[in-house]
């Protein structure tokens, strides 16, 4: 039986926050896709810690996590991370592994990812600059290496050949950059990457499920990401959706139970591309100073806006979502008013569907306007002490939707949650 967690916006809704919550009820976490572009949040004995390839699952005891062949590893990343979780007194080598067929992000994939952006100007997609599309483009071009590869006594011929084609795409871009020190950086982390636990992932995965193992799937990034169904080419490079699950895992759809959406109580988006609730004013601003709406990989600041109804049903029939996990309600504690957007208009007519191409339109969002609870949230438990108002809020939601908002997250912290 496998469980999912996955973002229903366009990323940093407080995945890592309710996977971690949720992880002393599974036997296995496992990561599907995305790579070192994204960054989860937990708090560990009231610690921070930002995760970017290693499951979220990695401070529970009980648990083993596994990197799963739908991720694209940075070697030096990980080393980094494993030395963080190692801090926290878990050693990575008893708990965590990694598939054989998880695609390798190279030092030049990240220069790559730097000279296409570069080149794009005005139009860049706001890449994280973690070489995740060109390590992608070198999976379906079937010409990437794996971290299976790694164990192969022609490992770095197979680099040589790749970094010289790679080179040859760089001169095109006219990067002049020196990455000797990216590459030094690879391959001391790749000793490292060789002393994990590298398994058939999978393997693992399906003798796991058919042992009674419980598999929690976690997603990065969010729906409205995804290549097929995000806001393209303003997306990244995998499949963020329920999807990705079966291809990132190696599980079969049958095998997948509750898939759990996260969502924000409204709206954010780090990077470029159409986001039709953004707000450009003190309300926008006021959002990113109460959330501390800023990237937890880059540090840029996030661009704000109301809950946006259309894309989160949307993203709730894309992935088949059986529950949604409200976070982040708690920074709408101190707002008189809320809007949530309930349909786009769009040369005068109003629509509730997605449009094909976003960025060809201009969208204007149909906003429904709410009452604020304008009281601290943060500190309730009981789901009887929510306010009326916040409940109001939810059940339109729910019935616009056609969902279900089973949690209620209230704060950073691991407890602050509330089961509705
Ligand atoms: P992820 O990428 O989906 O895991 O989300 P991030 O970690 O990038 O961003 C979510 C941010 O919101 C982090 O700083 C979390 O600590 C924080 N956070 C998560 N849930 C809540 C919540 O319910 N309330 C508040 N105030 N912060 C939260
Ligand atoms: P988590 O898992 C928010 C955005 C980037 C950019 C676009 C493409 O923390 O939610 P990429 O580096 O993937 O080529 O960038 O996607 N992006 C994210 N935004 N959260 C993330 O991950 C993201 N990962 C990528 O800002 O707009
Ligand atoms: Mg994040």
């Amino acid at each position: 039986m496998v469980d999912v967690i996955l973002g229903l916006q366009w990323g940093d809704e407080g995945k890592g926050k309710i996977v971690d919550y949720f992880a002393p009820n599974y036997d296995i976490i496992a990561r599907f896709q995305g790579g070192p572009n994204a960054g989860h949040t937990l708090y560990v004995g009231g610690k921070k810690v930002v995760l970017h390839q290693i499951p979220s699952g990695v401070f529970h005891e009980n648990t083993v996590n596994l990197i799963g062949n739908g991720v694209v590893l940075d070697p030096v990343t990980l080393k980094k991370e494993c030395d963080t979780v190692a801090g926290f007194g878990v050693d990575v080598r008893k708990n965590m592994f990694i598939s054989q067929r998880t695609h390798l992000i190279l030092p030049t994939h990240r220069a790559l990812d730097k000279a296409s952006e570069l080149q794009k100007g005005n139009d860049k997609i706001g890449s994280t600059l973690k070489g995740i599309g060109p390590a992608y483009m070198d999976k379906t071009g079937r010409n990437g290496l794996r971290v299976g590869d790694l164990l192969d006594k022609n490992f770095t011929t197979s680099y040589i050949r790749l970094r010289l084609k790679h080179q040859r795409l760089l001169d095109n871009f006219n990067f002049q950059e020196d990455i000797t020190a990216w590459e030094e950086e690879f391959f001391e982390a790749i000793e490292f990457l060789r002393s994990l636990n590298v398994v058939n992932g999978e393997y693992f995965i399906n003798e796991g499920i058919a042992s009674g193992k419980k598999v929690l799937a976690e997603g990065a990034q969010g729906s409205m990401l995804d290549i097929d169904f995000g806001t393209f080419p303003f997306v990244t490079s995998s499949n963020t959706t329920t999807s990705g699950v079966c291809n990132g895992l190696g599980v079969a759809p049958q095998k997948i139970r509750d898939v759990m959406g996260v969502t924000k109580a409204y709206c954010t988006r780090v990077g470029g591309g159409p986001f039709p609730t953004e707000l450009h004013d003190e309300t926008g601003e006021e959002l990113r100073k109460l959330g501390n709406e800023f990237g937890a990989t880059t540090g840029r600041p996030r661009r704000c806006g109301w809950i946006d109804l259309v894309a989160l049903k949307y993203a709730c029939m894309i992935n088949g979502v059986t529950k949604v996990i409200m976070t982040k309600a708690d920074v709408l504690d101190q707002f008189n008013e809320l809007q949530v957007c309930t349909g786009y208009e769009i040369d005068g007519k109003e629509t509730a569907y997605i449009p094909f191409q976003m960025t060809r339109h201009q969208i204007n969002p149909v906003l429904k306007s709410f009452a604020g609870w304008n009281q601290d949230t943060s500190k309730i438990t009981n789901p009887a002490d929510l306010p009326v108002t916040m409940k109001e809020y939810v059940a339109f939601i729910n019935q616009f939707v056609g969902a279900n908002v089973s949690h209620i997250s209230n704060g950073p912290g691991r407890d602050q949650i509330v089961t509705v």
